[in-house]
């Protein structure tokens, strides 16, 4: 229990909606146009990091160099056949105990926040009927540096009007996990984040936030 928490921010992609395996779909398609090998462990390093950033990550791989032109290619490429995949998501999509987690956290009089690199956020939540459930959202928009930096969250942290220190992130990216540790936050890690050495929670489902926030 830790009751100085006033807020929760959550990453989106791999925490509130599987995103993350429609990430890796599209990642696939590139990589495999390019005949660059990839694979879910390569894609695990991708989760929390920014669109260029992934690309140059899954380019390491490659047997030449890519001009900053052609990155911006594969990066529009990826992109537009993400997009495609999300206009299939439905309110049905949201990963377990999600809303029901969000709404007990509302009900206890906690702030909730989405803290997410990416720049498909809004769209994300339009899809899943959740965009208007949540007091602020900072997204790949608002900021420069993406995880491990604690841009996202501090920028959330701040539109909520809460100290980082009275914040708690939810992340399923070690990226994300050393992200909210150096913006000062509990971190809570779920999915791939329960490797994390320094995460302050590990948690199963969405379900067991709640007594580590409520208490
Ligand atoms: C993060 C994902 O949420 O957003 C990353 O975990 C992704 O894998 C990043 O690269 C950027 O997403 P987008 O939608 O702006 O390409
Ligand atoms: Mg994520």
């Amino acid at each position: 229990m830790d009751n100085k928490l006033q807020a929760v921010i959550f990453d989106l992609d791999g925490v509130l909606v599987t995103t993350d395996e429609l990430h890796y779909e599209a990642w696939k398609k590139m990589a495999d146009r390019e005949g660059i090998p990839f694979d879910k462990e390569i894609n695990n390093r991708l989760r929390g990091v920014s669109r260029v950033a992934s690309c140059r990550i899954i380019l390491e791989k490659a047997t030449r160099e890519y001009t900053d032109e052609e990155v911006e290619e594969l990066c529009t490429f990826k992109n537009d056949f993400y997009v495609t995949l999300l206009d299939g998501i439905k309110p049905s999509d949201a990963l377990p105990y999600a809303r029901e987690t969000l709404k007990a956290l509302k009900d206890a009089g906690i702030k909730i926040a989405i803290g997410s690199s990416s720049k498909n956020t809004k769209k994300i939540l339009t899809k899943l009927g959740l965009l208007e459930e949540f007091d602020a959202i900072a997204d790949g928009t608002d900021i420069t540096h993406s995880k491990p930096d604690p841009e996202v969250f501090l920028c959330a942290a701040k539109k909520l009007g809460i100290a980082p220190e009275n914040c708690a992130v939810v992340e399923d990216a070690l990226a994300g996990i050393e992200a909210a540790k150096a913006g000062g936050m509990t971190a809570v890690a779920i999915s791939d984040a329960r490797r994390s050495e320094i995460a302050d929670e590990r948690i199963d489902t969405l379900k067991d936030l709640l007594p580590i926030v409520l208490g």
